[in-house]
């Protein structure tokens, strides 16, 4: 992918809950390139923190503030002064006390940005905001003008969804109100090695089949994409001046005994499911969705085979995963 290698020197960014899975990745893409980054983090002093100042240029571009995202003083503290804005922190569940986090902190994320005059503001968003809609034809393609059903997000109890919808329309909002640049990324899954100590909720999403705690595969499809890619999408659409809107943000679907198979091919020492939980249904068939908006940027993706290879390779060497018996060293 075309990006340019030139330092940025002097320009100021911040990144919103900088200790997380995507935006750890964002921060180490941001320090090579030059910029100084001021990363948002609950508490700074928090050993699962402690990764972000061993990145490269830390020591010299990297600052940690202490921000929650209910808390408007905390966030404009770190942003007054930043050319740019990456707003990531979200509570990344579906528990439904955690919806207004996610919206309120957003709001004022987008308010501070205006008191900032940035220059833009790169939202990470969800195609949990897409593409939840059930009276979508089987043959519409899911692109960036869709937009998740809020009433259907409810009612599934989708309360992840519903807050990442609910949050981006409110990005919007303010951002036409206060004449903010804003241009948002909507990824789907999201795989990869990890920079963080902890395990987020997205690489759980693979962890559970290697552990033996699932049994079963369900019988749904899922889009992935690696955790690297998203980052370097972020830096792509907040360094190409003509960036606008939403991008999806996607390598590939995959049926869950897909992605099952692939796990058992890379690793078969461990005890993977081979049945799906539904044996009466016909496995369910991706839906249709396009990329291309990304890709006409010059976006190129890492194949989803080898960021699931990395992702459990990150597993192992973090120890959230015990080492298949034959490749222990005796
Ligand atoms: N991973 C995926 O598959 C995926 C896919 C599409 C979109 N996304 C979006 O990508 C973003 C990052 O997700 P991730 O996968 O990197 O998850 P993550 O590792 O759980 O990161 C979420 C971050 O948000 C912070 N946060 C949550 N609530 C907060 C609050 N009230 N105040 C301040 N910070 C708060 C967390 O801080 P603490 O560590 O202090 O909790 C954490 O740093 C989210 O907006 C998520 O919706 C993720």
């Amino acid at each position: 992918m075309p990006i340019d290698t030139t330092a940025v020197s002097g320009e100021i960014v911040c990144v919103t809950g900088a200790g997380g899975f995507i935006a750890s990745w964002l921060v180490k893409l941001l320090l090579e390139k030059g910029y100084t980054v001021r990363g948002t983090v609950r508490n700074p002093d928090d050993q699962k923190n402690a990764h972000l100042r061993n990145l490269e240029g830390a020591k010299e571009r990297l600052s940690l503030f202490s921000a929650d995202l209910l808390d408007f003083e905390s966030l404009q503290a770190a942003i007054m002064g930043c050319h740019g804005i990456f707003h990531t922190a979200s509570p990344v569940t579906d528990d439904p006390d955690k919806v207004e986090q996610a919206i309120i902190g957003t709001k004022n994320v987008m308010t501070a940005a205006a008191e900032a005059n940035v220059r833009r503001v790169v939202f990470t968003s969800s195609i949990g905001t897409v593409y939840m809609n059930p009276n979508r034809s089987p043959d519409t393609v899911v692109d960036e003008s869709c937009w998740s059903d809020l009433e259907f997000c409810k009612n599934t109890k989708n309360w992840y969804c519903y807050a990442k919808t609910k949050a981006e329309q409110a990005a919007w909002e303010v951002a036409k109100e206060k004449g903010i640049d804003l241009v948002v990324v909507n990824p789907m899954l999201v795989l990869g090695p990890m920079l963080q100590e902890g395990v987020n909720a997205s690489v759980v999403h693979i962890m559970k089949y290697l552990t033996g705690s699932a049994k079963t595969y369900v019988n749904a499809v899922q889009g992935y994409v690696d955790v690297k890619d998203v980052a370097k999408a972020h830096l792509l659409v907040y360094e190409t001046p003509s960036a606008s809107g939403r991008y999806i943000c996607v390598e590939s679907m995959l049926h869950r005994g897909e992605l099952v198979e692939i796990l058992a091919n890379l690793f078969p020492q461990y005890p993977l499911p081979t049945k799906c939980s539904d044996e009466v249904n016909p496995r369910k068939k991706p839906y249709k969705y396009t990329v291309e908006k990304l890709k006409s940027l010059g976006m190129e993706f890492t194949p989803i085979k080898q960021c699931i290879y990395e992702t459990v390779k990150s597993l192992q060497e973090k120890g959230h995963l015990p080492l298949p018996t034959s490749q222990i060293q005796h």
